[in-house]
């Protein structure tokens, strides 16, 4: 089986994509899969690199890269032969380097986890790993998530959307109270997401925010735990299956589970399983398999929650592409449910292939 793993990209994710395609790329096994190492630059050029799974990895806090220079510039094609996609060597005019059966787009956020790549390989007709056009769209915005999770009963927190141009209202700001969390509505790995404890600093965080969407939400914070639970597509046409959870406890100085917090400054512990009664557990188990459910997702996806004090459950988000980094929740979280890391990146290619 050919498979192109895609990774780096045009969202501000790149880095984190490289350092989740490293961790596939050295779970991959030899024996099964030929491998087709697929960089795309931040500005969308796609060049086919070495794939040393070395050369995708946090160095003194600095993240991976990819340029023109990672490799060959390359372009993918569909297969005029209807087998699939072709990766074409445009310099040398267009010499077909290899056919891929399947590609697993590594790729976190926009033009990568949003239904806009799924949209590509769709119309080449090649399977993919994880969620299609309209479940990858639903789950990168926050929005639509809160909404189509909201309608089958999965408890959301209070929320307020800003679409461009809007300010919030004094009618909002006294429903979220403070403090509150201002989000891009797609984005990911925290970016663009500031904590405001003060009114006086919301535009600020608003505008921070619209760097990266010009869609923003504000989030009423939710006091409590954050807990994390992974789901896989059911094998042989079965029902989705939610993994052990995880808690993330943030430890060192860091307020919240920010992007430094997350990826740079070892802030955090990590509970698996976390430590909640087993109702509750089962509760966050089935809320996140019917997240899964109601979007459409297919392959995998790692779904976010808050429990309160009184225990009570908020799901947070939905990731359709979760990291993969040697932090990550998502395959740490499947060890712990017994399916090894080379085992789960193997159940998600072969799900993809049927
Ligand atoms: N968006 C990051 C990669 C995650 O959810 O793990
Ligand atoms: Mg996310």
């Amino acid at each position: 089986t050919r498979v192109a793993i895609v990774f780096g990209g045009r969202s501000p994710e790149h880095g984190i994509s490289c350092v989740s395609a490293g961790s596939v790329l050295g779970a991959l096994d030899p024996d099964e899969f030929e491998v087709v190492p697929v960089g795309i630059t931040r500005a969308g050029q796609w060049v086919l690199t070495s794939g040393d799974p070395s050369q995708l990895a946090i160095n003194s806090r600095r993240l991976p890269e990819i340029t023109a220079e990672s490799g060959a510039d390359i372009v993918l094609r569909a297969d005029p032969t209807g087998n699939g996609l072709m990766v074409l060597d445009p310099t040398e005019g267009p010499r077909a380097l290899a056919d891929v059966d399947v590609v697993f787009p590594v790729l976190h956020g926009a033009y990568g986890e949003d239904g806009t790549i799924q949209g590509m390989l769709e119309m080449a007709g090649i399977p993919y790993v994880g969620a299609n056009v309209f479940a990858s769209a639903a789950a990168m915005d926050k929005e639509f998530t809160k909404k189509l999770c909201a309608v089958e009963g999965i408890p959301v927190g209070p929320y307020a959307v800003l679409r461009n141009g809007m300010t919030l209202s004094e009618e909002d700001k006294q429903r979220l109270g403070l403090p509150v969390f201002v989000k891009p509505s797609r984005a990911g790995s925290s970016f663009g997401i500031t904590k405001v404890d003060d009114w006086a600093d919301l535009d600020a965080a608003v505008a921070t925010a619209r760097q990266i969407d010009p869609k923003v939400l504000v989030e009423g914070a939710i006091v409590g735990r954050e807990i994390e639970c992974g789901v896989l597509e059911g094998e042989a046409g079965g029902a989705p299956e939610a993994s052990v959870l995880a808690e993330v406890r943030v430890v060192a100085d860091h307020d919240w589970y920010d992007f430094e917090a997350k990826y740079l400054d070892d802030a955090c512990e990590y509970d698996i399983p976390a430590g909640l009664p087993d109702r509750v557990t089962r509760q966050v188990q089935e809320y996140a398999v019917r997240a899964f459910t109601a979007l459409d997702c297919a392959g995998l996806a790692r779904v976010d929650f808050f429990v309160t004090p009184e225990l009570d459950v908020y799901l947070n988000e939905i990731n359709t592409m979760p990291g993969f980094t040697p932090t990550s929740m998502f395959p740490r979280m499947w060890a712990a449910s017994g399916l090894e890391y080379p085992k789960l990146v193997d159940r998600l290619i072969r799900t993809a292939l049927t």
